[in-house]
């Protein structure tokens, strides 16, 4: 029995690694889905810009009819050390990887609350639990994301509408392609799995949640598909 049978999901990054193989994991489980992306995607969407978010939204509810379900995986990363950092470098990955989860969420969320059904799957990153070197914006995003989960949890938990987060470990993405072979050896050997994700090994905890029964008792939670990285 598929488990998002007569679910509709619209998810957002959904071009990318971890938001394609969950798109794609949805659909296998009977989900109609409609990926959103600023590349390649049925619906373009700039998560950085209210007027391009109302427009894939609206675009997202004419196709699906409805929003059950909402994946905000669009994100940027960069790095630098804080005391070289510029503002723009700053603000852009704020503006993608923290305010894009608000806005998304503020646009869709309401119809959620609506119709008294809705599962909403921000996904953060371990390293808005533990930090990183260079990270300072990227670990800010991920952090002001999970308190973001948690705090819309506590508001719309009561109208059928459950928030989570999944912080994911280093997962083979195109994300994580252009970082230093160096980093990786390094990062694979502190790993307790020895080994990073793959994309396929995250979706299953999005489909978790976005299920019934099994996501009924998720609220604000944060699950860390990390390779034993970080055990909060
Ligand atoms: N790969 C990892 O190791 C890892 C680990 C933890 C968390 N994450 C998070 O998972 C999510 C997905 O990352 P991924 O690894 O699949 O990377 P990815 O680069 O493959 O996918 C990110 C997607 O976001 C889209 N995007 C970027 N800016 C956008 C914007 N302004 N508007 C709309 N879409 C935009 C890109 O076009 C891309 O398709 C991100 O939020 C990332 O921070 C990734």
């Amino acid at each position: 029995m598929p488990l998002l049978e007569n679910r509709t999901a619209l998810v957002v990054g959904g071009t990318g690694g971890i938001g394609r193989a969950i798109a794609a994991a949805y659909a296998r489980e009977g989900a109609e889905v409609v990926v959103a992306d600023r590349a390649e995607a049925a619906v373009r969407i700039d998560v950085t810009d209210e007027d391009s978010v109302r427009a894939a939204v609206e675009e997202a509810n004419r196709r699906l009819g409805r929003i059950d379900v909402l994946v905000n995986s669009a994100g940027i990363l960069t790095e630098s050390p804080l005391t070289e950092m510029s503002a723009q470098t700053w603000a852009e990955t704020i503006a993608v990887d923290l305010t894009g989860v608000f806005l998304c969420c503020r646009h869709v969320v309401p119809g959620m609350v609506e119709r008294g059904f809705g599962r909403v799957v921000n996904i953060a990153s371990q390293l808005g639990i533990k930090g990183g070197r260079g990270l300072a914006h990227y670990s800010a995003a991920k952090a002001g994301v999970l308190g973001l989960t948690k705090s819309l949890a506590l508001e719309v938990a009561d109208r059928g509408v459950l928030v989570n987060a999944i912080a994911p470990g280093p997962i083979e993405t195109p994300m994580v392609a252009g970082i230093t072979e160096e980093w990786k050896v390094a990062k694979r050997a502190e790993l307790p799995l020895g080994r990073f994700g793959t994309p396929e090994e995250v979706a299953p905890a999005a489909v978790l949640l976005a299920s019934d029964p099994g996501g009924n008792l998720f609220v604000g939670q944060t699950l860390g598909p990390n390779s034993g990285d970080v055990m909060p």
